[in-house]
């Protein structure tokens, strides 16, 4: 059905003629024509909200850096907002909310979505299904229900997130009771988002990093883990766990079919640790892609030869930073996309 499903066919462990790419964040500032579209926009919640603006700039990336797959635009904090806890994203700032979770009475006060107010996220897919016609596949997404704690605990981004750390510690039961919030209304979410056209889900836990090992078993994994039982049986899920190489051997396993990697693992470590079962995706720095052409090209080479072609998808280890020059991003999948098929050529004529 699908003209291009080689991230599809990738995710589920199929042999592929050569590597897929896509990269976190494809949808963003990077883009002039992201930006043209953003400024029409009263806020970005105002943006995030008008489905026909989000299936633009969702068709977007795929017409203009050629990847191999959209991620429809959203953001992981439609579902604090959709539980009741409102949020505003400040200029150059980020996040904020102005209420927080700091009580029992708090903690029930927020309800289950059954994911029918969210309907403007499945309508931008519907009409982003239309736009690429059947082209590539559509990736849905959703926060870690730990990395939204985090931001429903603390009210905006934080360094440390000890304010939110600091319930897991001192009440524990409160942030398992919140944490089952955000995971069933994350599951009703994400099963809406696969009946309107997504073909892949990617669970971010962006703050997985700030917990050690037992605590992100405990209070982070768990639920990633149980919302993946529930969407693996419809389409192929990746966990991406970002700083958190410790935690690799618990996500092999969970029922996930991809693990996302952020720059500082070392791929042949991660397949060590992960095995032969699961897919890999990342883990290029974001930050190479302010180097000059040649470097770009080396290290990208260099990546796919450690990678190799089989269970991999080329991806940034991390968003892209919207500083990055698009031409510098449309060379780094075009180095991707010809590298790839060179590895396949050589393994041919060895
Ligand atoms: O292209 C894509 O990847 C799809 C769109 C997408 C956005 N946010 C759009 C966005 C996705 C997948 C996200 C996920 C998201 N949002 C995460 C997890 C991934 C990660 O980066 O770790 C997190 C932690 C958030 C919360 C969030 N949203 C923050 C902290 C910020 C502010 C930082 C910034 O870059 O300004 C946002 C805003 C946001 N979400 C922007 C975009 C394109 C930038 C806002 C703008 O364009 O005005």
């Amino acid at each position: 059905m699908l003209q291009n499903d080689l991230l599809l066919r990738a995710a589920q462990g199929e042999k592929v003629e050569r590597v897929p790419v896509w990269l976190m964040r494809q949808a963003g500032r990077v883009l002039p024509e992201y930006r043209a579209v953003r400024s029409r926009a009263k806020n970005f919640i105002d943006f995030v909200k008008n489905s026909e603006m989000a299936a633009e700039v969702t068709v977007q990336p795929v017409t203009i850096l050629g990847v191999d797959a959209a991620i429809i635009f959203s953001d992981i904090l439609v579902i604090p907002e959709a539980m009741g806890l409102p949020y505003q994203m400040i200029e150059s700032k980020g996040p904020w909310f102005e209420k927080t979770i700091v009580s029992q009475a708090d903690a029930d006060a927020l309800r289950i979505t059954d994911g029918s107010n969210l309907k403007y996220v499945y309508n931008a897919i519907n009409l982003a299904k239309k736009e690429l016609q059947n082209s590539v596949p559509l990736i849905g997404f959703c926060g870690a229900p730990w990395t939204l704690l985090a931001y429903m605990v603390e009210g905006s981004g934080s360094k440390t997130f000890s304010k939110a750390k600091k319930m897991l510690y001192t009440q524990p039961k409160l942030a398992h009771q919140v944490l089952e919030k955000i995971t069933q209304s994350s599951i009703n979410y994400l099963k809406l988002q696969v009946e309107a056209g997504a073909n892949l889900i990617q669970i971010f836990d962006s703050w997985a990093g700030v917990l050690s090992p037992e605590m992100h078993q405990e209070f982070s994994l768990r639920y990633m883990s149980w919302i993946s039982d529930e969407l693996g049986k419809k389409v192929p899920v990746t966990i991406f766990a970002k700083d958190a190489h410790f935690a690799l051997p618990n996500i092999k396993n969970t029922s996930c079919s991809v693990v996302g990697l952020d720059w500082s693992i070392n791929p042949v470590e991660a397949r060590k640790i992960l095995g032969a079962s699961k897919v890999l995706q990342g883990n290029a720095d974001p930050c190479l892609l302010y180097a000059n052409l040649e470097v770009i090209e080396q290290q990208t080479k260099k990546m796919l030869s450690v990678f190799g072609n089989e269970k991999y998808i080329a991806n940034l280890g991390h968003g892209l930073y919207p500083d990055t020059e698009k031409e510098k991003v449309k060379f780094f999948v075009d180095c991707i996309k010809k590298y790839s098929l060179q590895l396949n050529d050589e393994k041919v004529h060895a």
